[in-house]
């Protein structure tokens, strides 16, 4: 396994990270136990999670208590999505940064998380506000390193330079959608990444199941968590599925499966430090395990910019998730707030929900 060091921080990690929205349940704990076996046996040194993944910090909790091998992972979770109908139970507010932190703690049968992730932007609580939050968690012990999700470039500079005016600890990743079928961050995220040393751990690497070479043009899925979506055969999944056509021969010509050919792509991509797979099985996890091993030729990932150039989409998971300020002051959400400006995101309108990424 290739270790890669978190953005500029000492902390290393391995370029596959297991995901674990989906299939981390109590229901499912054997799976999910054999998961992270397996994933740390093999190398594996980084988990995901978030307090509003259903029983997932608590199904991690304790197969890491029952394995004792909790010090061996960089532990991520992320706060600041709903955890309830209170106005204080989202966001990044100090309030909602400690009480959150304490309660996944609790979940997690943990003294500290090593990775303590914004899962969403939260645009009416200053920057300076949740900082001091995150820092005061910091010199506490009871987090070791801070990140974002779904953040526009300019407030994770924002971020990195009110730490630096006032001597606190400083974002050192970013988690956004990345994946074959959407290069936005290619664009912009990255370069900036790369020039002011933040990690990028993308998540849907496999387009949500898109890229995993079950859905294909005329072939009838029986089950998986894009069926409906891909049953909807509006243009925008007849562009996906097109595309995925061109996509296949280059994995096959491998002999690998297209999830495999994908997630090994963006293992290839500048700036990509771990890639978040959602391996809900051990097969899945298996072919994660098989794209560390893979090593592209410079011919096939040409072919693959002919297909997708450089910093376009086709389907646009990027341009959905994160909150850009066209959606904050000029969506008719925001347009209803007179006067201020302010977007008050609510459970109807958040991006995630709203993109279906969550749950
Ligand atoms: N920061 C955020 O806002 C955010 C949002 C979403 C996710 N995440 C994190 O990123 C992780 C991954 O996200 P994701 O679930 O969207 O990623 P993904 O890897 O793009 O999609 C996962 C889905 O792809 C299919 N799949 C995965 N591996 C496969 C394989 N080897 N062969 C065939 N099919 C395969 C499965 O679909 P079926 O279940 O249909 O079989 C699986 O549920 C999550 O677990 C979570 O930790 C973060």
């Amino acid at each position: 396994m290739e270790y890669r060091q978190l953005g500029k921080s000492g902390l290393r990690v391995s370029k596959l990270c297991i995901g674990t929205m989906v299939g981390f349940t109590s229901q499912n704990y054997q799976e999910a136990k054999k998961i992270i076996e397996i994933g740390i046996d093999n190398g594996i040194n980084f988990i995901d999670t978030a307090d509003c993944y259903g029983e997932s910090e608590e199904v991690i909790g304790r197969i890491l208590k029952e394995t004792g091998k909790r010090e061996k992972v960089v532990l991520a979770t992320k706060f600041g999505w709903y955890t309830g109908d209170g106005p204080n139970d989202y966001g990044a507010s100090i309030k909602h940064i400690i009480e959150a932190c304490e309660k996944s703690l609790k979940r997690l049968q943990t003294d500290y998380i090593d990775l303590y992730i914004i899962h969403v932007v939260d645009p009416n609580t200053p920057m300076e506000e949740t900082l001091y939050a995150l820092d005061k968690l910091v010199r506490d012990g009871k987090v070791r390193y801070i990140g974002t999700s779904k953040h526009p470039t300019y407030l994770i500079l924002e971020g990195i330079f009110i730490s630096e005016k006032y001597g606190w600890t400083r974002f050192i990743s970013e988690q956004p959608p990345y994946n074959i079928l959407d290069r936005s961050i290619e664009n912009e995220l990255i370069p900036m990444a790369i020039k002011y040393g933040i990690g990028i751990t993308p998540f849907c690497p496999l387009a949500g199941g898109f890229l995993s070479g079950k859905y294909r043009k005329g072939i009838k899925v029986e089950r998986g968590r894009l069926k409906s979506r891909i049953e909807e055969k509006d243009e925008l999944i007849e562009r996906c599925l097109n595309i995925i056509e061109k996509l296949m021969p280059i994995a096959e010509n491998r002999g690998i499966s297209l999830a495999e050919f994908s997630l090994a792509y963006l293992m290839h991509m500048p700036g990509i430090t771990s890639v978040i797979h959602g391996a809900r099985t051990v097969e899945y996890l298996l072919s994660g395990l098989k794209a560390c091993d893979i090593k592209l030729t410079e011919e096939e990932l040409k072919k693959v910019d002919e297909i997708v150039p450089p910093g376009t989409y086709v389907y646009p998971y990027y341009e959905e998730s994160i909150l850009r300020p066209s959606r904050m002051f000029y969506s008719s959400e925001a347009r209803k707030i007179k006067g201020t400006g302010a977007y008050i995101p609510d459970n109807k309108i958040g991006s995630d929900r709203k993109a279906g990424y969550e749950k």
